[in-house]
């Protein structure tokens, strides 16, 4: 099977998605490209062999050959192309942030689930190779019990005029970038988990604009595992992308950007382009071996055309976007009040009522161990804890 798309917008993620759709899956091509101008629209469709080109969003979308509408829009264009192509009976995939609050992309889900319509939420991260290593190794347990999980995606800031307007982008770094760190923490300890509530940091210290330019929040899930992320858009040096999970039985690192392994110097006199948001182009450089599969675009729009092929939901939903909209809807609150505040989610699809998680490990029938370690001199060392009295002493093996 093949898929015919309508591709909105023409700007920097439309082209890693066309490089990544018409790269990888050959078969899979964009019938028709929206642009807000002309010939933005007409270099698209010159540089992708898109067939149709439109300044009308609408035309797009009710293209006759397209199954599947792509949304690579600033944000607050989403809600509108999304109802546009729901009510056109397309399927819809739709960049990240899903809306611009909870509320909007509340709608867009309930929009895409009523018309019955096949939905995808593209957030790339969640489909990096590292980032399904590592969530396959927590999967299976290998890592124990999930108890914290950490990322950061900070970089000197967004390439377009309207990123910088909060009228157009709804917010700033939180939303920008944020959205990327819930959601592969939230992977992490689990989809099913109800993230409860967030305490966030958040200032303008250094762009002239109202929304924050650098954040850093934790997420409390209900099984008492905590999620953390840190978002700047001041940042210098370069897009660093770290995930780190550590479990009751391990710890994974993962860095997607910075740090692959691949390391050049160059003069600088020889070429241009490093990889995303690098800041320099001459003395040791760190560019990534394949930009478009590395950022997890190919992976992700195979999971979406397979599943839409074979009548299944992707790993990432309009629910999924949903759900990080309200805990980013919770985090901007909270840098505002400097309170813990609740996450509201008037509608929750996962567990409901779980415990805390707890990963007491007996030493013997009297005792909890608390520690054990192998000290300098070779011996042994072990701490417990009397279960009856709770007195803690240590003994040497
Ligand atoms: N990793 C990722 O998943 C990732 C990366 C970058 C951007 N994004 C998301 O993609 C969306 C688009 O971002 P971008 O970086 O491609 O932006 P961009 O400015 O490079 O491109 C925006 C596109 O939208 C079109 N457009 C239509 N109406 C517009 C208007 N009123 N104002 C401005 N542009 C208008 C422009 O013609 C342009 O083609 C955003 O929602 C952003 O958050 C996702």
């Amino acid at each position: 099977m093949s898929q015919k798309i309508a591709m909105l917008g023409s700007g920097f993620i439309a082209r890693f998605y066309a490089d990544s759709i018409q790269g990888i899956r050959s078969q899979d091509k964009i019938v028709s490209v929206y642009s807000r101008r002309e010939e933005s629209a007409r270099k698209f469709a010159d540089d992708y062999a898109v067939a149709h080109s439109t300044t009308s969003m609408l035309e797009a979308i009710q293209h006759p050959e397209a199954d599947v509408v792509v949304i690579a829009l600033p944000n607050n264009l989403h809600e509108e192309a999304v109802l546009a192509a729901a009510a056109a009976g397309k399927g819809v995939l739709c960049t990240k942030p899903l809306g611009r609050n909870a509320e909007e992309a509340l709608r867009m889900l309930q929009a895409v689930e009523a018309a019955g319509v096949f939905h995808g939420y593209l957030e790339d991260l969640v489909y990096t190779p590292k980032f399904l290593k590592s969530l396959s190794s927590v999967q299976e347990g290998h890592i124990g019990q999930i108890l914290w999980a950490r990322s950061r995606e900070t970089h000197p800031g967004p390439h377009s005029d309207w990123f910088w307007n909060q009228d157009e982008s709804g917010g700033g770094a939180i939303l920008d970038l944020g959205c990327h760190c819930i959601e592969i923490t939230r992977s992490y300890i689990g989809k099913d988990i109800r993230p409860v509530e967030v305490m966030c940091w958040a200032d303008t210290q250094v762009k002239p604009i109202t929304a924050e330019d650098h954040a850093v929040g934790l997420v409390r899930y209900e099984t008492g595992a905590v999620a953390q992320f840190e978002v700047s858009w001041t940042f210098r040096g370069g897009l660093d992308l770290r995930d780190e999970v550590m479990g009751t039985e391990g710890t994974i690192w993962v860095n997607n950007f910075l740090r692959t392994g691949l390391e050049m110097f160059v003069s600088g006199k020889g070429g241009n382009y490093v990889a995303e948001k690098s800041e320099s182009n001459s003395g040791w450089i760190f560019p990534v071996g394949d930009e478009v599969h590395d950022l997890g675009y190919n992976t992700m729009f195979a999971d979406m055309f397979f599943s839409m092929e074979t009548g299944t939901e992707g790993r990432e939903t309009f629910y999924d976007g949903y759900v990080v909209n309200a805990i980013m809807d919770a985090a901007m609150k909270s840098a505002k009040t400097k309170l813990w505040e609740p996450i509201e989610l008037p509608l929750w699809r996962g567990k409901e009522g779980v415990t805390k998680i707890s990963a007491l490990q007996e030493y013997d029938e009297e005792h909890y161990l608390i520690k054990q370690e192998t000290i300098h001199d070779g011996r042994t060392k072990v701490i417990v804890k009397e279960k009856q009295s709770g007195k803690i002493s240590e003994r040497v093996l």
